[in-house]
């Protein structure tokens, strides 16, 4: 294994010495024609933005939507619970983000000083069955010895946190819940882990915004190339995922050119760089780099695997500087329910050896215009109308995951 990515290595440096000695007409072409290619394909983006994000890509089949979400056989067939609606339920919220210590400045909007509160009391409804209403106590036992992992970008970091408040708010003595380093939540720590001292679990995210690993540019490199992706190597930290008993990944913000092109980021496979790569086509390869990694490295007689497809966000433009958040959900979700990561993930999922749950969540968090943090942040001149107020949505996520996880009949139709 080791030998062979080495050989391929060498060769296809070889193979690239090569085209940087070729005489200097050739030279710019070569360069001139990915640029060329990045630049239409920018222009595709803000186009498939402006038009609300993928019309013109295939419409996710709903029915294998359902099938990646491997729920109970009796509530299989009967219903998905991503088919839905929200409605007002004064049960919510299920806890006081100014009292959890797990939720992060920028997330809790009340504390930062959003006035309105109807927000924060939607329950999801799916069309034919219920979601059971979270049993905190019962959650807290059924956990007990057990490892939970996150895995992903600053979504996974706001479902982490949610998850931790929601089973801390069953939790009397509050110190017997840590942060097992004592560390601070900050935007770019890569672990976090919360025990749960009493019960003997733990909740832990760790963040890996791409899933690969992301390494230093290869020799010989164009100069605008500044690091690179190695879209076949999984993130070196994977190994810290492995002996867990529940496993949610995400994937899909950072995968736009302001994070990877405009910072100088391209793509590499097997020691060679892809400039040509679109991408969507490096996510796919990611992902199935992820897929093979789960196939061999999870045993799924222990380890419940979760894929969170692509959340969306309701910025009125394309360059993430407008927005409003509104008082209520949005009846309509001008395309926001779809997109190709979503596709993407689906398809992967699809073909796996390890079962793997796919929280299809887009289409159910696009009506929720209502629940971003906006201008109620840690940072108020800049609006966010990407991350979620807490308590809100991803408590929601949660609730669907802990209602899976350890049981086989839970909804009732
Ligand atoms: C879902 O789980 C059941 C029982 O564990 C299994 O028979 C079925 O093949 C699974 N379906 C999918 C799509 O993984
Ligand atoms: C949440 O907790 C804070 C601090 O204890 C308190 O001031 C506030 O009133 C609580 N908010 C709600 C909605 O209960
Ligand atoms: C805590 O959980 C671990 C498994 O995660 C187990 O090996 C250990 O025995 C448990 N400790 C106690 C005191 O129950
Ligand atoms: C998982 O469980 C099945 C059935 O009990 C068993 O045949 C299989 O060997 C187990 N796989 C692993 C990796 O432990
Ligand atoms: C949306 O916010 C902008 C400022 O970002 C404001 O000028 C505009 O009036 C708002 N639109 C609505 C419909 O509230």
């Amino acid at each position: 294994m080791m030998n062979s990515f080495s050989r391929n290595a060498s060769f296809n440096r070889r193979g690239l010495a090569g085209t940087i000695s070729s005489p200097r007409a050739a030279r710019k072409a070569w360069i001139f024609r990915p640029i060329h290619a990045f630049i239409l394909f920018g222009a595709i983006i803000t186009f498939l933005s402006a038009i609300g994000g993928g019309y013109v890509y295939v419409l996710p089949n709903l029915t294998q939507a359902f099938h990646g979400f491997n729920i109970s056989t009796s509530s299989y067939d009967a219903c998905n619970v991503f088919d839905g609606r929200w409605v007002e339920d004064d049960r919510y919220p299920l806890y006081n983000a100014s009292e959890c210590p797990f939720v992060e400045r920028g997330f809790n909007c009340l504390g930062n000083g959003r006035a309105d509160t109807d927000y924060l009391r939607w329950r999801w409804k799916p069309d034919k069955c219920e979601i059971p209403f979270l049993d905190v106590q019962s959650a807290l036992v059924k956990l007990r010895d057990k490892r939970v992992v996150f895995v992903g970008d600053s979504m996974s970091r706001t479902q982490w946190e949610s998850l931790t408040c929601l089973l801390m708010s069953g939790v009397e003595d509050k110190t017997s819940v840590y942060e097992v380093n004592g560390n601070k939540i900050t935007k770019r720590i890569r672990f976090l882990g919360v025990r749960f001292s009493s019960f003997n679990f733990t909740v832990e995210f760790y963040r890996s915004v791409y899933l690969v690993q992301h390494g230093w540019t290869p020799k010989h490199a164009p100069k605008r190339v500044r690091s690179a992706l190695k879209l076949d190597e999984l993130d070196s930290i994977s190994s810290e995922w492995v002996d867990s008993d529940v496993l949610i990944f995400n994937s899909g913000q950072w995968w736009v050119p302001g994070k990877l092109f405009d910072t100088g980021c391209y793509f590499q496979v097997g020691g060679s760089l892809k400039l040509g790569l679109s991408i969507p086509g490096a996510f796919r390869t990611a992902l199935d780099t992820w897929a093979s990694w789960v196939n061999s490295n999870i045993n799924a007689n222990r380890t419940t695997v979760f894929f969170r497809t692509f959340e969306p966000s309701h910025w009125r433009d394309n360059n993430f500087r407008f927005c409003n958040v509104t008082k209520y959900p949005i009846s309509e979700t001008e395309g926001r329910d779809r997109s190709i990561f979503t596709d993407t993930i689906l398809e992967v999922a699809k073909n796996m050896v390890v079962p793997v749950n796919v929280l299809q969540i887009t289409s159910m968090s696009a009506f929720r215009k209502d629940a971003h943090v906006g201008y109620w942040s840690d940072s108020p001149s800049v609006p966010d109308c990407s991350h979620w107020c807490l308590p809100g949505v991803p408590d929601i996520w949660n609730e669907i995951v802990l209602s899976n996880v350890f049981t086989t009949n839970t909804y009732q139709t």
